[in-house]
């Protein structure tokens, strides 16, 4: 209730110009690959507009093709066709290494595979991409974060000594850590059990609130779905359905 309550005044308090600016565009996007039976296609041209401080929902069957949605609009995977406009900036027009800087100033990503270093231990996993910004404070704000997802007690553990639970919160504690204007999430509480999640997911709504961070989430969770502003349904590559 908590969480949705805040959202309602979220409404009232952010002022019109800011949620019309666009934080990520994309532009009859479309993802196609190779594969021995031929050409497979993945996505069929894909246009979206999320505004600064939004919140979306991506909803859709088992390969529907959401994965590969949301890590072409954050920059990770490039379309076939089309282009995508993240924070102003086309990123057709950039090499890896020019998307990796727009993703390293704007970007935080919960990967559905989690994705962490496996040499690194959690504390060092959420300070990396802190450290990689120059920022003097990593060690404090990546304890500060792992203690909001509830792992205080696991700082020196290595991935492998962690449960899927507690890795995917460590990769949730380091992609809040860095603070990013646009935050994408792929099921981000599905490893969770009901109340984890919903702490998680009061977490992801504070952020939103707080810094106006845009949330793009990927789930199979109603109550996640309804909580965001906007809902759009994905099925064999394609926006079937749109919510607002
Ligand atoms: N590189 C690739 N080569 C061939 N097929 C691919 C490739 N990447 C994805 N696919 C296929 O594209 C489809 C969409 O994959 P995607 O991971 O986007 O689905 P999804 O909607 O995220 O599914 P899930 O809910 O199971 O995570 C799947 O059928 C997958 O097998
Ligand atoms: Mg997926």
């Amino acid at each position: 209730m908590s969480v949705l309550s805040s959202q309602v005044s979220l409404d009232n308090a952010t002022p019109s110009a800011t949620r019309l600016e666009p934080m990520v565009q994309a532009n009859a996007v479309t993802k196609h690959v190779p594969t021995q039976e031929g050409e497979l296609t993945i996505l069929q041209p894909i246009s979206l507009r999320v505004n600064a401080g939004e919140s979306l929902a991506i909803t859709g069957a088992s390969g529907s093709g959401k994965s590969t949605l949301l890590g072409i609009l954050a920059g990770l995977d490039v379309p076939s066709t089309g282009d995508v406009i993240l924070n102003g900036t086309n990123l057709s027009q950039l090499d890896e290494e020019g998307r990796a800087a727009v993703r390293a100033q704007n970007v935080g990503f919960i990967f559905q595979s989690f994705q962490l270093l496996p040499g690194l231990t959690a504390l060092e996993n959420v300070m990396l991409p802190l450290e990689l910004r120059g920022d003097k404070a990593a060690q404090t704000k990546a304890k500060e974060f792992l203690q909001r997802v509830g792992l205080d007690a696991r700082l020196h553990h290595y991935p492998q000594q962690l449960s899927g639970g507690e890795q995917q919160r460590v990769a949730i504690a380091r992609a809040f850590a860095s603070e990013p204007r646009i935050l994408f999430a792929d099921e981000p509480t599905g490893n969770l059990d009901s109340s984890t999640g919903a702490r998680i997911i009061e977490l992801l709504f504070e952020l939103n609130r707080a810094q106006g961070t845009t949330l793009i989430l990927i789930t199979h969770e109603e109550r996640l779905a309804q909580l965001c502003q906007r809902r759009i349904e994905i099925a064999a590559g394609a926006i079937v359905s749109s919510k607002e």
